[in-house]
């Protein structure tokens, strides 16, 4: 009886605390806060998935972006994810997309966006440098997903890409 009790309440309390966390996270991840600062967006991924992508639900906007992929370019052969972060997107765009190459900006997010997506080509490296980046490739597809306002000159990497 006080074991079930127990059980009960520790899944009560992992609940709310993961709700909190969600709720902190972003809070504390505003884009004002990170916008253009590469150094502390780089910072960020010292811990596992700073925004909680992984138990929010974020899983619906990746769905629906999907969906409007798959509506846009059917059997996509080639997309490009600009601000990749631990590939937790990169998952679902390589549902509906024969080839993902990502960019991200933090070495740490890329090694285990690696092990999450390892048939999506990852590379590190600023959305301004894409050009350098690809080195000429082309893409059916580009998505910038919850990152231009992080950037620093969004013209620049609208005009890039
Ligand atoms: C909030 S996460 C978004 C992850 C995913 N695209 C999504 O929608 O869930 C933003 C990511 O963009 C990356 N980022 C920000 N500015 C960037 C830039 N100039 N070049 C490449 N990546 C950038 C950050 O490091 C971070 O991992």
């Amino acid at each position: 009886m006080a074991m079930a009790y127990l059980a009960q309440a520790s899944t009560m309390l992992g609940s709310l605390t993961d709700r909190i966390r969600v709720s902190l996270s972003r809070a504390g991840l505003r884009y004002g806060e990170y916008s253009g600062n590469y150094d502390r967006l780089t910072r960020l991924y010292r811990r596992r998935d700073p925004w909680n992508l992984a138990n929010s639900g974020d899983g619906v906007r990746f769905a629906e972006t999907n969906r409007r992929i798959a509506r846009a370019s059917p059997d996509c052969p080639s997309l490009l994810e600009l601000g990749a972060g631990e590939g937790i997107q990169t998952g679902f765009l390589a549902r509906v997309a024969d080839r993902v190459t990502a960019i991200e900006l933090s070495q740490e997010a890329i090694d285990r966006a690696r092990q999450r997506v390892p048939h999506a080509h990852f590379l590190k490296g600023r959305a301004e440098d894409l050009s350098p980046l690809v080195q000429g490739q082309r893409f059916a597809v580009a998505t910038a997903c919850e990152m231009l306002y992080y950037v620093r000159d969004p013209g620049a990497v609208l005009a890039a890409l």
